[in-house]
């Protein structure tokens, strides 16, 4: 039997396209015929024509077209509703305003289309030629009112505190059948979780316990066959907070929880923290074991005269009135003068090591120069008065410096030389190491004192 087979395949073509309704075919398509529909299943507004459209071709010469259409409704017994031979149709008296068909079109229009139109639709096709060929078709009928745009509710209205209260969502639709209710939160479906259940139904949505990400727009989708409608967004009222608080300077470093402000300088402190509803913020000062309150609100001016020790300390609180919640935080401010704040800087830029090195080696160019300038110029005039003096003498004269901590040596030199004419008095003889020292016995050389300049120790600076 290969009606069958083909019968088999297109029937499970067609089951994919339907879904779970089952489908009976009252007869095949034979070789020469073939009936189609669109779509098994149609659904049709209340109170509007609703048309069946029906396609059908054979080939084979044919005298007589017969189309029948018949209804049934599940557990009932298949009314006849109407058919045609040809271009002539035979309505059934009973529904003959409601059906109309205009053959040899085979489609169906049913007008208007009310919940008792709901049912199957049987259509077959006979062509009588060289015997008799037909084939049959069912289409599936559903009838609804559209959906009518929902409206959310929440309860308690008022709002919740999150952690402690909970929140319900509701969804009410007027009008409409066959309701499908989806919740939706930024416009992504919200699916049970530990905090979310749904209502049986699916039109109510329960939170338990609120939390601050619950927070969001949320909207009832409510669909049927015919059409959907999305409520309004709502926003449910979650109280939380306060978290994060932060303080702030407009100007100033800021280190930590330190602030330094320029000696002269006002700073503006603003205090935030994420709450709902916003915080009240108070400031308080503290100065050893007490502290005060000194002003409400969530900005701060601090003016470097007020503060009369170099440092003080201050704490921002906020306070949630509603979730009885509070945070607080510490921060110190610094004053400090413009002239330590500069130098503070240049520190920054130039670290110790390398001003030592810097210092450093200005000192030894500076030596070398001296020394160059020492050899070659001076020497024409003293070369006379120093070629009778021994050799040992000579080098003597131009070791100057003794000790072997470089770091003694930090400082800024100044050479004053001491010409041999003027009466300056020779350097007294005395017995030092070999290794060291300045034997002044006989010494004609230029004699140059050597004083060091040691710069005020810079002072410690907090980052
Ligand atoms: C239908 O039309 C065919 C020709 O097109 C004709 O032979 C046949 O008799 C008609 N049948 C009826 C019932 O009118
Ligand atoms: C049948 O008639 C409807 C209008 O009533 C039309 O839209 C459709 O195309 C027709 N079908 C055929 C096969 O002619
Ligand atoms: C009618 O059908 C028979 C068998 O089904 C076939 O032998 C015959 O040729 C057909 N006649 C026409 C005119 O198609
Ligand atoms: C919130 O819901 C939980 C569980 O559903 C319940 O135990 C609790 O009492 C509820 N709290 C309020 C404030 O309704
Ligand atoms: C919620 O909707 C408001 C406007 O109605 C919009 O400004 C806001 O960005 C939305 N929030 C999210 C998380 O989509
Ligand atoms: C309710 O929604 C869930 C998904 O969120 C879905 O799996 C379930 O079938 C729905 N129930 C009804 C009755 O619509
Ligand atoms: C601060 O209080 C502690 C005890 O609470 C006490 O030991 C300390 O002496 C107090 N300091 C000042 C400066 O009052
Ligand atoms: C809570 O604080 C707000 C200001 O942030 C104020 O308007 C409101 O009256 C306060 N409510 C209560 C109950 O104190």
């Amino acid at each position: 039997m290969g009606h069958d087979a083909f019968m088999e395949l297109f029937g499970s073509m067609v089951g994919v396209f339907q879904g779970k309704i089952y489908f009976l075919f009252l007869a095949g398509v034979c070789s020469g015929l073939k009936v189609t529909v669109p779509s098994h299943t149609v659904h049709g507004i209340r109170g509007q024509a609703l048309y069946l459209p029906v396609h059908y071709g054979f080939h084979t010469p044919a005298s007589d077209i017969q189309i029948i259409w018949l209804f049934e409704r599940p557990h009932t017994t298949p009314k006849y509703l109407l058919s045609s031979v040809n271009k002539s149709v035979v309505p059934d008296m009973e529904y003959r305003h409601k059906f109309t068909m205009m053959p040899p079109n085979a489609s169906l229009l049913i007008n208007p289309l009310q919940f008792t139109d709901e049912g199957n639709y049987i259509v077959k096709v006979n062509i009588q030629g060289n015997g008799t060929l037909s084939a049959s078709q069912k289409i599936q009928v559903t009838v609804d009112d559209p959906v009518i745009k929902p409206l959310v509710q929440t309860r308690p209205a008022s709002g919740a505190i999150e952690h402690v209260g909970n929140m319900t969502l509701m969804c009410q639709v007027e009008g409409g059948t066959r309701l499908v209710y989806q919740w939706l939160k930024n416009g992504r479906p919200v699916y049970t979780s530990s905090t979310y259940s749904f209502s049986p139904q699916n039109n109510t949505l329960h939170i338990a316990p609120v939390t601050k990400e619950d927070i969001g727009n949320y909207s009832c989708l409510v669909k049927n066959p015919i059409s959907e409608m999305e409520s309004d967004i709502i926003m449910p009222t979650i109280f939380y907070g306060p978290y994060g608080l932060q303080v702030n300077s407009d100007k100033g470093l800021k280190v930590g929880e330190v602030f330094t402000v320029d000696l002269g300088e006002a700073i503006l402190f603003d205090c935030s923290a994420d709450s709902y509803p916003p915080n009240t913020y108070s400031w308080i000062r503290r100065t050893d074991n007490t502290t005060y309150v000194i002003k409400h609100g969530p900005r701060l001016e601090v003016t470097s005269e007020k503060v009369a020790q170099k440092t003080a300390d201050y704490m921002c609180c906020a306070y949630n009135n509603i979730t009885g919640r509070r945070d607080e935080t510490r921060f110190t401010v610094i004053i400090t003068s413009v002239g330590l704040e500069k130098l503070a800087q240049k520190g920054k830029s130039l670290s110790p090591l390398a001003s030592i090195t810097g210092i450093s080696l200005f000192l030894i160019m500076s030596m070398c120069l001296l020394y160059l300038w020492k050899k070659y110029q001076p020497c024409k005039v003293f070369k006379q008065k120093l070629e009778n003096r021994p050799e040992t003498e000579y080098r003597k004269a131009q070791t100057f410096s003794g000790h072997e901590d470089a770091l003694d040596d930090f400082g800024i030199y100044e050479f004053v030389a001491f010409p041999e004419a003027s009466g300056v008095p020779r350097m007294p003889s005395r017995s030092l190491p070999a290794s060291d020292g300045i034997s002044g016995q006989g010494l004609h050389s230029t004699i140059y004192e050597v004083i060091q300049h040691i710069p005020a120790q810079q002072q410690d600076h907090p980052e």
